[in-house]
């Protein structure tokens, strides 16, 4: 799918949950470059100089405070403003922390989630619903191979597990009650871990080198052979607005579960990156700490995405390497005085462009 296609967005009310968040952040920015008017639901940033607090994102959008646990408040926002387009994203997202709060975990990933399926339920308008869950809704099972839309949910961990659920919520919902509305088309989303710069999440790889790298201190990686997937934010960003796209023309063919991730590769190291950070950087060393402490860890999980190539025409645009080459220089121009909001939108536009 052509840039034209994202068009659709221009003047189109969207309400984004999550938008204060790493990738909602960038959704929302994204969003108004294609000249929607957005509505972002969340909780106050949690980080300082948070992407969202570094783009002006208050001024920029219709930015509500709220809590998806409280299904009053959302719905009320939801009927007030009217979306025609939903992009949930809002989640406790790190895995660790639901290992200490695996309460809050699920009432949010689960029991949030379902506040939104409700207020959309209730919301005639809403034409296409995003809805963000994970690769780690998948049951691992320890293949080398990616994993397909139809295959088993299930989780070990909290964060996991409320993934899946809530991808189990969201079946429901899709055969009980949107399946019935010709006009409007769902569809769940399952990508992996991403990076890009404005992520400031702590016990994660980049903002950990970043953090680093910016203070003169040495990068501390407590799990150096680890290998992950790393693709940069913007692509599976563009897979949830294709689809969104897609849904709206087309929601019945469209609804479903979807997968975003980059090509199956073997992975760079955790190290292999921080070295790499450390070379874009120009300068920074590494020092290895093993955590005695560090929660279980599966092989790899990596996803197969021919459906959202054959399907969407969607493909991941930018490699591993590239992926890690923008994430250092956004990081960089920054400590060099370049303000995010040109940075992000320069890379935006960048990514489009190829
Ligand atoms: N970042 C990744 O690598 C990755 C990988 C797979 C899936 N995801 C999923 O993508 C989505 C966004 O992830 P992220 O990395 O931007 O996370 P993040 O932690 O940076 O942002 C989470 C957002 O959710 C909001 N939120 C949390 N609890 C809330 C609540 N109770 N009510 C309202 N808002 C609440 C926060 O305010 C914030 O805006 C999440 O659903 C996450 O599970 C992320």
């Amino acid at each position: 799918m052509s840039s034209e296609t994202l068009e659709i967005y221009a003047g189109k009310r969207v309400l984004l949950t999550g938008h204060t968040g790493f990738k909602g952040s960038w959704l929302a920015l994204w969003l108004r470059e294609l000249a929607a008017e957005v509505t972002g639901y969340a909780l106050v940033p949690e980080y300082h100089n948070s992407h969202y607090d570094l783009l002006g994102l208050a001024n920029d959008i219709d930015h509500r405070i709220g809590d998806i646990r409280d299904r009053g408040h959302l719905e009320d926002v939801i009927q007030e403003t009217q979306p025609e387009f939903v992009f949930h994203l809002a989640a406790q997202a790190l895995v660790r922390r639901s290992y200490g709060d695996p309460k809050t975990t699920f009432d949010t990933n689960v029991g949030g989630s379902v506040n939104l399926l409700e207020a959309v339920r209730g919301c005639d308008t809403v034409r296409a619903l995003v809805y963000i869950t994970s690769d780690k809704a998948y049951r691992n099972k320890e293949w080398l191979w990616g994993y397909r839309e139809n295959d088993e949910l299930g989780g070990h961990d909290p964060y996991s597990a409320s993934k899946a659920a809530a991808e189990l919520a969201f079946m429901a919902f899709q055969h009980s009650y949107f399946a019935q509305r010709a006009n409007l088309g769902v569809a769940s989303t399952r990508a992996g871990n991403v990076i890009g710069g404005g992520d400031w999440a702590s016990d994660r790889i980049i903002p950990d080198c970043m953090r680093a790298l910016r203070d003169g201190t040495p990068i501390r990686l407590r799990n150096p052979e680890a290998t992950r997937p790393w693709q940069h934010v913007l692509d599976p960003l563009h897979g949830y607005l294709q689809l969104g796209a897609t849904l709206w023309s087309d929601p019945n063919r469209y609804s479903g579960p979807w997968n975003f991730g980059p090509e199956i590769d073997k992975g760079l190291t955790v190290h292999q990156v921080a070295e790499r950070a450390i070379e874009i950087w120009g300068n920074g060393m590494i020092v290895h700490e093993r955590d005695e402490d560090a929660p279980f860890e599966h092989r790899l999980l990596q996803v197969n995405i021919d459906k959202a190539k054959l399907e969407l025409g969607w493909r991941p645009k930018w490699s591993s390497e590239r992926a890690i080459a923008e994430t250092v220089d956004w990081y960089k121009r920054l400590a060099g005085g370049a303000t995010a909001k040109e940075t992000s939108k320069m890379q935006i536009s960048a990514f489009m462009e190829e």
